[in-house]
């Protein structure tokens, strides 16, 4: 399988993703050996934590891809979305990218967010015309209940776990919600979230043999190949 890598953080200098050039070609050598061909880089948009200008991001994406080129990657830019109540003006402004130009964008919580703040930002988003993957969903407290996923689905979000999640490396626990979520057919999305080549890395080629191991092929393939593919797809 030639995976598509949809969330990660390997722009130089932008976010807390990697601070040199060269540890941004480690991962993207890293995620290569790893089977992954294509990816949409997620540098954060944080207010008041995480706000590099375009013009920043822009010269370090456009640097990198042609590294990653070499390497044998395709690169592409999104974002990911600290909930914020500018975030869809942001987005129809273009002040932020999208998931690759398309309609998709990847929006994140506070792990204490009330179910009703997702709800919102949901609803909100899909009105304005855009189609919002919720990151890591297994890190909110409120999103515990499959019935919870069942209806960000319902309004027209994606969900995306981690790789480490489903792989167990973040706990027992974790791990056993996303088995489950996986069982009732939930995901959409599972990502690297990478951020460096020590504790957060390129794990998705590992993720992938597990998946398919524990789903079956057909499943593996549609996260991890399939929907990402729509991604592009839908400019
Ligand atoms: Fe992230």
């Amino acid at each position: 399988m030639k995976l598509t890598d949809i969330h990660c953080h390997m722009l130089p200098h932008v976010d807390d993703g990697p601070g040199k050039v060269e540890e941004a070609r480690e991962l993207l050598e890293e995620s290569y050996k790893q089977g992954v061909r294509r990816i949409i880089v997620t540098p954060h948009y944080r207010p008041e934590m995480f706000e590099p200008s375009m013009k920043r991001v822009c010269y370090s994406y456009n640097h990198l891809r042609g590294i990653a080129a070499d390497i044998g990657i395709e690169l592409r830019l999104g974002c990911e979305c600290y909930r914020n109540e500018k975030i869809v003006r942001h987005m129809k402004n273009r002040n932020r990218p999208t998931m690759a130009g398309s309609k998709y964008v990847l929006i994140e919580f506070s792990p204490g967010d009330l179910f009703q703040v997702l709800r919102n930002y949901v609803y909100d988003m899909v009105t304005n015309g855009f189609k919002p993957i919720i990151a890591h969903v297994e890190r909110y407290l409120c999103c515990a209940e499959m019935e919870k996923i069942q209806e960000l689905k319902n309004m027209g979000a994606c969900i995306q776990v981690n790789a480490s999640a489903v792989l167990g490396d973040d706990g027992r626990m974790t791990k056993k919600y996303c088995a489950q979520l996986m069982k009732a057919d939930l995901i959409d999305f599972i990502a690297s979230d990478a951020h460096d080549t020590k504790t957060r890395k390129p794990n998705l080629g590992k993720c992938a043999a597990y998946v398919s191991r524990k789903m079956g092929k057909p499943y593996a393939r549609r996260i991890f190949v399939t929907n990402p593919e729509n991604i592009l797809k839908k400019r």
